[in-house]
């Protein structure tokens, strides 16, 4: 007799975009962190292609009324949660507590990743190398620092290029300030000073947990250039159709194993769990920088996952499965 695949009832724990209540004085990408309705549904239909049953759980609030009634195997969580730095970690903090599994890394890598700042500082100890940095915060003070321009200032803890726009790289120190100001009374935190790297961007998706693997690079490419130089991604960019991602990146074998190993060793250095996206800045003497590493990155069919499973000659569904099957793995459901 053939086995049948063990089928899963999985939760699923998400934030729409129009479920967003903007409150007075918020920036206009406010909710930009949040979901597509068809996102949410896109990932239920690839989890139910396999046999399991979705329950549809949506945000914190809706976990912590459902929690003590809840009958669930797993939750596949990509709420970005409701506020402050520790957000994305709401959802992962409630259902360790509960004891339900869920796929995706817990609260404290969350939250640590989210934080720019306190990334950065992992990792310089751990060697990894990323754009020198300083902090801005409402008190303007450059605290003896000799800025060297062009500089990128963006928000310390906001994801999906909230804060970024034209005038996010600054060349002289006026600029600068009011940049920075502006950060400081908009989004409410302190503005991250990065030295701006010119030239061209990747992103690296890694998947697994004792031995995490990389998957094929993918090239960032704006208005079909490559070679960027000091274009760069900002909110509306996000939102036009001048950004394409390009995978295998048209780049070496060599540089690709080394964009992996790095992408590798930055996903270990924040323990990050089952799957994430590092996003990297190459200079133009091919020094690669980390920016940032997502352990909640989108899963829209819009976004990097499509083009490498497209790569991989595997469909989206299946990408999911592999996703969620990591969490299971880890957890021996
Ligand atoms: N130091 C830098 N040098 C050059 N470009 C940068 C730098 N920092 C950020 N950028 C540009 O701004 C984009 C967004 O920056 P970053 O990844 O730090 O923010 P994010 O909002 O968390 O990103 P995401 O949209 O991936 O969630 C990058 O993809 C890159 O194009
Ligand atoms: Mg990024």
């Amino acid at each position: 007799m053939a086995l049948r695949k063990k089928t899963l009832v999985v939760g699923l724990t998400y934030d729409l975009k129009e479920e967003y209540n903007f409150k007075k004085d918020d920036p206009p990408d406010a909710n930009a962190e949040f979901d597509h309705r068809d996102t949410v549904e896109s990932i239920k239909a690839c989890l139910e292609s396999a046999g399991h049953r979705v329950v549809k759980i949506g945000s914190v609030r809706n976990l912590i009324k459902r929690l003590n009634s809840l009958s669930v195997d797993i939750v596949f969580n990509i709420a970005e949660g409701a506020c402050g730095r520790n957000r994305e970690s709401e959802v992962p903090v409630i259902l360790e507590m509960a004891g339900i599994p869920f796929v995706g890394s817990d609260g404290l890598t969350l939250a640590i990743t989210l934080d720019k700042v306190i990334s950065k500082k992992i990792f310089i100890s751990e060697n990894i190398p990323n754009p020198a940095y300083f902090e801005i915060s409402d008190s303007f003070s450059l605290n003896g620092i000799k800025p060297h321009f062009p500089l990128i200032v963006k928000p310390r803890f906001e994801g999906s290029s909230k804060g970024l726009n034209e005038k996010s790289v600054v060349r002289d120190l006026k600029s600068l300030k009011r940049q920075a100001m502006w950060i400081n009374r908009v989004y409410r935190q302190s503005a991250l000073v990065e030295r701006f790297i010119e030239g061209s961007e990747f992103t690296v998706a890694v998947i697994g947990n004792e031995n995490p693997q990389a998957l094929p690079v993918v090239q960032i490419r704006i208005d079909r250039k490559t070679s960027m130089g000091a274009l760069f991604y900002t909110f509306s960019r996000i939102h036009s159709n001048s950004l394409d991602y390009i995978c295998p990146a048209q780049i070496t074998k060599r540089f690709e194993d080394k964009l992996k190993e790095i992408a590798i060793r930055t996903y270990r250095a924040v323990e990050c769990r089952d799957f994430g996206r590092i996003d990297i800045r190459v200079d133009k003497d091919n020094n690669p920088y980390v920016l940032e590493i997502n352990p909640l990155p989108s899963l829209s069919r819009e976004d990097v996952f499509m083009p490498i499973a497209k790569y991989l000659g595997i469909s989206f569904e299946e990408m999911i499965l592999k996703i969620l099957k990591q969490a299971v793995d880890r957890y021996g459901l």
